[in-house]
């Protein structure tokens, strides 16, 4: 399940690997980061390999790549994932994204998801790809909608805000490899 080394810009999606636990603690760690997602703040560096370790490591034995570590060619810092985290059904996966804040609102994102999918389609074969986004992180509706996205429905319970421990609306969309340009 071992993915190309891709290019853009200055950055580099390679696979992800143990020695990125210092770079991930420093974003995990990172409350403005973590707050629409099902794990951290992090504490300590520990918990960045855990998760290297049994999240990441592991997706080869559910059939899925590791996914992509985000790496700054200028800084050789690790600075994000973007990856295949879920298999939906037979050749349909969900993808998602994490993003270091100083890094935020520069297009980065928007196209290492377009590489993603680049990837997703062409190199792994899969045929649809899903994508959700808790209704209020606007950041990631947006990189959703300019990878051109086609809106699937709107859903109150999926997205469990462990913050307010309430279940909020969220918004589904999915594209397949005929509608992908
Ligand atoms: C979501 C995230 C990946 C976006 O990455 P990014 O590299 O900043 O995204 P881009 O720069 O490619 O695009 C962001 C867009 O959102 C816009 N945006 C961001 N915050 C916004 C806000 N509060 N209101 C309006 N627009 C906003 C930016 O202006 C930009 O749009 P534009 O190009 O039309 O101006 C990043 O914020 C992140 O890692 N967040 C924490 C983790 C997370 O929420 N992951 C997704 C879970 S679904």
């Amino acid at each position: 399940m071992k993915q190309p080394v891709i290019y853009f810009d200055h950055y580099m999606l390679r696979d992800i690997e143990l020695k990125d636990a210092n770079d991930m603690f420093v974003y995990g760690s990172d409350i403005e980061v973590v707050k629409f997602l099902s794990w951290g703040p992090y504490m300590d560096i520990t918990e960045a390999y855990g998760s290297i370790k049994r999240y990441f490591l592991e997706r080869p034995n559910r059939g899925l790549p590791v996914g992509y570590a985000i790496v700054d060619l200028e800084s050789n810092q690790m600075i994000g994932t973007v990856d295949f985290h879920t298999i939906v059904e037979d050749g349909v996966v969900e993808a998602g994204y994490c993003l270091n804040k100083a890094y935020w609102n520069k297009g980065v994102m928007t196209k290492a998801l377009r590489k993603l999918l680049e990837v997703g389609f062409y190199y792994h074969g899969y045929k649809k790809i899903i994508i959700g986004h808790a209704d209020t992180n606007i950041g990631s509706k947006r990189v959703i909608e300019k990878n051109n996205f086609i809106f699937d429905y709107k859903d109150n319970e999926k997205y469990y805000n462990r913050f307010t421990g309430l279940h909020e609306p969220s918004s589904w969309y999915y594209l397949t490899k005929e509608q992908f340009k």
